[in-house]
């Protein structure tokens, strides 16, 4: 079964084709990552606009690197939420006016859910149940994923994502937008215990997140040193509170996994590309005897090859839209 699937949820516009769920046979992804660096952060009008200037030259060209054309895939999968309404909408009307003119079924997909499954596309032997911490610009969230179509939040953040932390330290450092690889790339020369930034647990369980607490001490800590006429340690900075965010998200997930007893972990999401994050979570997961996975650099940022993926399990569970389908921003996982 091939799938045509569109996500544009953020500021990457994106078009895949993917057969029986983890067959990749094309990935476009166009990003606007240039366009919005001017702004230090996403814009979501000029989101928007771009994605609708630029959709259609990606959907032909993943179909053009598929080999397929429109009449041979059988089916048509949007991102629906969560994400910018106005940039979300770009996608799911396109993709309900392509399954309207080729009559084919329209498959709506939930952002995070595909986020989890572009682990399926490159371990095809790794199955449900697990345990996934998915951290991105938007979202925070440890996943219990029981089986392809069950999904229960073990964790959430109350306030900022892991993402938009590493997104606003990077801007306070002046280091630039995206903040993630920012930071990733200034930490390498720096001290990692240099300076101990708060790590805070919140919630019942002790597993939600709070990331806001984190970057204002960054930014107290920067403001009270030019206070001070002090030189401020980029490097050491970026290092310290890149170590706080992978102390908390890394230990959360093991603690996860042990409360449920799973044996089975695995990261998605773009902070996922953190490469120190993923070497503490092996790390940590090998010394528990869990299995661990991660998707690829290319896989855990937004792309359409995990919407086509998590839509050929939506499809199989029945899960179609019909013409009334919509944009929802905060759509729950569940
Ligand atoms: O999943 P994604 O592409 O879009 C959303 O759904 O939000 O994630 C983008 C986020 C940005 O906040 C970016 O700074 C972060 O992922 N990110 C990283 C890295 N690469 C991207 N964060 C930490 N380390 C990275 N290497
Ligand atoms: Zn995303």
């Amino acid at each position: 079964m091939k799938i045509l699937a569109i996500e544009s949820s953020c500021d990457e516009t994106a078009a895949a084709v993917v057969e029986d769920g983890t067959k990749v046979l094309s990935n476009v992804i166009n990003t606007q990552i240039d366009l919005h660096k001017a702004f230090g952060g996403v814009v979501p009008e000029v989101a928007s606009r771009k994605h609708i200037e630029n959709i259609s030259d990606v959907i032909d060209i993943a179909l053009a690197e598929a080999e397929v054309s429109l009449s041979e895939v059988d089916a048509i999968a949007v991102t629906y939420g969560p994400g910018l309404v106005g940039a979300l909408l770009v996608g799911v009307s396109t993709a309900k006016a392509l399954a309207f003119a080729a009559k084919k079924p329209l498959i709506p997909v939930h952002h995070i859910k595909g986020h989890i499954c572009a682990n399926y596309i490159e371990y095809p032997d790794f199955k449900p149940p697990f345990i996934c911490l998915v951290a991105s610009g938007g979202h925070s969230h440890i996943v219990y994923v029981k089986d392809y179509n069950t999904y229960e939040v073990l964790a959430k953040t109350g306030d900022d994502a892991a993402g938009e932390a590493f997104d606003k330290v990077s801007r306070v450092l002046g280091l630039g937008y995206p903040g993630g690889p920012a930071i990733q790339e200034c930490a390498k020369s720096g001290n990692p215990d240099a300076i101990r930034f708060p790590r805070v647990n919140m919630g019942d369980s002790g597993f939600d997140f709070s990331f806001s607490g984190v970057k204002t001490a960054v930014i107290n800590y920067i403001h009270n040193a030019e206070q001070k006429g002090l030189e401020i340690n980029k490097a050491d900075i970026a290092a310290s509170f890149q170590n706080a965010v992978i102390d908390v998200l890394s230990g959360h997930l093991i603690e996860c996994a042990k409360k449920y007893k799973t044996k089975r972990i695995a990261l998605a999401g773009g902070v996922a590309a953190n490469r120190p994050l993923r070497e503490r979570c092996e790390r940590l997961a090998h010394e528990n005897n869990m299995e661990f996975v991660c998707p690829s650099m290319k896989l855990c940022t937004d792309n359409a090859a995990m919407i086509g993926c998590a839509a050929y399990y939506e499809y199989r569970a029945g899960k179609l839209a019909d013409m009334s389908l919509n944009a929802i921003a905060n759509l729950a996982l569940g």
